[in-house]
């Protein structure tokens, strides 16, 4: 080793041979002083070959290093050489058979005792292992990145003091916000009021999937417009070295799954309703096919008995009510035999609004209308429908007759026609200014013999009557609206689309 002029001690040298990566000492001028064992090892070269040279000449016309950073911006010696302090540079180097290392070239300087660079030990460390090992981890995280970020599940992950560290696309998406780190969003923020600390309470408690995690479990987020929203989550907390540092949730949007669910349950509903008032048709006709034979013998007989006994027998009065009765049980029989689609049908085409007109023809001159107005807000559009017109007329004055009821005989009737062109119905809406139908009752007002009159007053076949006539006219009858000021019975009947005529009746 040629290290004369640097005067050290035996010691110093070996230190110097002894370095486990590529060393050489140069003075402020670039010429090498001297090299270690290293690096005549490591480039195959002789003592004699590299010292006297400069820094240059040894790399790029001995070790054929086609690529130094030897320009007067980038080169690490002169800055050394300027600011008396170490630098380094970053390489990755290209072999001939196309395989890469990187390189880390160390520059420290030796000050003399004014403070004035003397000589420049460089060193070469291979860190192709530890760049290696960087690259995988920066791999790993860009794919884990890519991977949430596709999810369609929201993502959030937030630091132990609830600061937001992870939201993705979805979770963008679900709680209306766009993210950025910098925005110090709270995970608070996120869910209503008491909620993140269920959340967390749920976390933390044994009772809920183990500590620190939580099974599927339904709660509401809170979108930035304060929207709530239901989902159903999954969250962990995140420990390091048995501290708990972070919190995950994934979240999935229920609203779909929710509103599929209820058309489910309705669907499920209507379907019960008709399975009952089918059952309850056939009940109603064998009843009614029973007792419509004896009903004829009383009345026959009871009015043979009438006629026997002269008008002024004292038995007269007590003979007119067994014959009012017997005849409101006769009027009973018929509305059941309507209601159990016995008699027969007869279907034509005919317009809604012409309906409307002749079922209100046949009742409005009673008494029952004296103090109600009656509004028509009948459309201007054509609306043929192919239907029962008798059976219909008969619906129409049941939704009259119960409306005025409702209203207690004063208020306002509308009967309202229109054209519902997604649907393809023809529409009519009979509404009141009435007392509504309590929510308890709604889902009886259908059923047959249903009724909140007094005895004597309504027995309760009306809607149910109107409920099978429609049904059979495959049409549909709904409460369209009800509250205490009153209620909306809407009937919608297929539009005959056959029929292009405007002149029918
Ligand atoms: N427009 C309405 N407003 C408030 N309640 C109503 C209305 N229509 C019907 N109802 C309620 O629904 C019940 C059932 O009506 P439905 O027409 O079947 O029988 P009813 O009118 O009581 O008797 P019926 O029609 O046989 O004479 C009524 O008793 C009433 O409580
Ligand atoms: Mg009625």
């Amino acid at each position: 080793m040629n290290f004369k002029t640097l005067h050290e001690n035996d010691w110093r040298l070996r230190v110097f041979d002894s370095l486990s990566f590529p060393t050489l000492i140069l003075d402020p001028h670039r010429n090498v002083l001297a090299v270690n064992q290293k690096l005549l090892d490591k480039f195959a070269v002789t003592e004699a070959q590299v010292v006297g040279k400069t820094c240059r000449e040894v790399f790029h016309t001995i070790f054929m290093d086609p690529d130094l950073p030897c320009n007067r911006h980038t080169c690490p010696f002169d800055k050394t050489l300027k600011d008396g302090i170490g630098h380094s540079i970053l390489r990755q180097i290209q072999h001939l058979n196309g395989s890469f290392h990187w390189e880390d070239r160390v520059f420290s300087p030796i000050l003399d005792d004014n403070g004035h660079v003397i000589y420049v030990i460089e060193s070469i460390r291979d860190v192709t292992r530890s760049k290696t090992l960087e690259k995988i981890f920066h791999d790993i995280r860009e794919f884990m990145d890519r991977v949430i970020q596709s999810s369609t599940s929201a993502i959030v992950a937030a630091e132990r003091n609830g600061k937001v560290l992870v939201m993705n696309r979805a979770a963008e998406e679900l709680f209306g916000r766009m993210f950025r780190r910098s925005d110090h969003i709270n995970i608070t923020d996120l869910y209503p009021p008491g909620v993140a600390r269920e959340v967390m309470k749920k976390l933390r408690d044994d009772a809920y999937g183990g500590v620190g995690k939580l099974p599927v479990t339904r709660f509401n987020i809170l979108t930035s417009r304060g929207e709530q929203i239901p989902v159903e989550m999954t969250g962990a907390i995140i420990y390091e070295d048995g501290k708990e540092v972070a919190t995950m949730g994934i979240y999935n949007d229920l609203r779909e799954r929710l509103e599929v669910v209820k058309k489910l349950e309705e669907a499920q509903g209507q379907l019960v309703q008709s399975e009952k008032m089918a059952s309850l048709g056939r009940l109603a006709a064998g009843v009614a096919h029973e007792i419509n034979n004896p009903l004829t013998g009383i009345l026959m007989f009871g009015n043979l008995m009438k006629e026997k006994l002269g008008a002024d027998h004292p038995l007269q009065s007590d003979l007119n009510y067994i014959l009012e009765d017997a005849e409101r049980c006769r009027d009973i029989v018929k509305n059941l035999l309507a209601y159990s689609r016995r008699s027969s049908a007869t279907r034509d085409s005919f317009s809604l609004n012409t309906l409307v007109e002749e079922s209100l023809r046949l009742i409005r001159d009673q008494s029952l209308f004296l103090n109600i107005t009656i509004r028509k807000e009948l459309s201007s559009q054509w609306l043929p429908v192919y239907a029962d017109k008798n059976k219909l007329s008969q619906v129409v004055i049941n939704l009259i007759t119960n409306a005025i009821d409702a209203m207690n005989r004063s208020g306002v009737l509308t009967l309202k026609t229109y054209r519902n062109d997604d649907r393809k119905t023809a529409c009519l809406e009979v509404s009141d200014t009435g007392c509504g139908i309590p929510e308890e009752n709604l889902s009886r007002v259908f059923d047959p013999f249903f009724t909140t009159k007094e005895t004597g007053k309504g027995c309760g076949l009306g809607l149910s009557t109107a409920y099978g006539i429609v049904k059979d006219n495959g049409g549909d009858i709904t409460i369209k609206k009800t509250s205490p000021s009153g209620t909306t019975f809407l009937l919608e009947l297929s539009l005959d689309l056959n029929n292009k005529m405007e002149s029918i009746g």
